[in-house]
């Protein structure tokens, strides 16, 4: 049984011997839970010697850059807020297969980690993988099955120390913790690594972006608020995916060729497997009615994910 109160003290302890006196840690939050764990966690162990240097991709939720930049400030950690967007967008041009995009994200991250590091001078990379981070990676006897950014994308002349404190907690282990440590973040959902940019099938252009960006607010939205009101569960994790196939629809009176999104809603405890959402018929048509609507320029297909994990994953790359 997994005892929070334990595990924080042996890991302040572990990370104080890590990172000594002198020398300084930097961390990648993004927010969400586990990074946010980590960041809690180490500055628990060495205080401001800890920076948490927050990047905007460009392939963040909607809204969600001004929403961190709240919630971090909340907490007692140094932040340090960088818009990379516009190199990221650079890197990903003409990039389509699942695993490359997954490795470009990854090695830019480090690189934009690597030029704030030397601005403090940090010794230590600080990172929230946990468990099906690395396994799914190919850690130990499995075979890679997606490449985690977290993990896959770290160059191998990277000059910074890494330090993992969550590598070993499963996700229900993390919000545990995140709940023993007062962080706001343990009932939000997971949100992948990579961000939007796995959720656009093909190239994640700034433009498909942006339609994905605005498709996953309104699935979030509306499964939110029939959830608030009672008439489901919250599911696990929910989303919409743009998929590379376009269809012949009508917009108006003119015949378009529109895009095509699928939303995705799972139940979960590990996200080692997990079972599709039986979401009801009403609830799934407002999704469809105002995706089409309110992007339907675009998107004139909305189809649902009734697959469950194994065989499908969870996110659609
Ligand atoms: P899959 O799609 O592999 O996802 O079934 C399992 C869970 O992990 C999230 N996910 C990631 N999380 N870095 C992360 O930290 C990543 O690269 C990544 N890819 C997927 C996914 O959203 C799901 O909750």
């Amino acid at each position: 049984m997994f005892n929070p109160e334990k595990f924080v003290q042996e890991q302040v302890a572990a990370i104080q011997k890590q990172v000594p006196e002198g020398k300084t840690a930097i961390i990648a939050c993004s927010g969400g839970v586990d990074s946010t764990t980590a960041a809690v966690l180490v500055a628990k162990a060495i205080g401001k010697r800890l920076t948490s240097v927050f990047v905007d991709t460009g392939y963040m939720r909607k809204n969600e850059a001004a929403q961190i930049k709240t919630l971090l400030s909340g907490l007692d950690i140094n932040l340090d807020f960088v818009d990379a967007s516009a190199d990221f967008y650079a890197a990903m041009k003409g990039v389509t297969d699942p695993e490359a995009k997954r490795k470009v994200i990854g090695e830019r991250f480090i690189r934009v980690f690597e030029r704030e590091s030397k601005k403090i001078n940090a010794d230590v990379l600080v990172q929230g993988t946990i468990a099906p981070d690395w396994i799914e990676s190919g850690g130990g006897v499995r075979d890679t099955i997606k490449s985690h950014h977290n993990v896959g994308g770290l160059p191998k002349d990277m000059k910074l120390v890494l330090c993992e404190p969550l590598r070993d907690l499963y996700k229900d282990e993390v919000r545990k913790l995140a709940r023993h440590l007062h962080i706001p973040v343990a009932e939000r959902q997971p949100f992948p690594g990579p961000g939007l940019a796995v959720r656009v099938l093909g190239e994640a252009t700034p433009e498909r972006t942006q339609i994905v960006r605005e498709a996953c607010a309104i699935v979030e939205e509306e499964i939110d608020a029939a959830a608030n009101r009672g008439e489901i569960e919250r599911p696990w994790q929910y989303f919409a995916a743009l998929l590379p196939v376009r269809s012949v629809g009508v917009h108006g009176d003119i015949r378009v060729y529109g895009e095509t999104i699928v939303v995705r809603a799972v139940e979960s405890l590990d996200a080692m497997s997990a079972q599709y959402s039986p979401l009801p018929h009403a609830l799934l048509e407002r999704i469809s009615v105002r995706i089409t609507n309110e992007l339907g320029a675009h998107v004139t297909r909305v189809v649902y994910d009734v697959s469950h994990k194994p065989p499908g994953t969870i996110e659609w790359e």
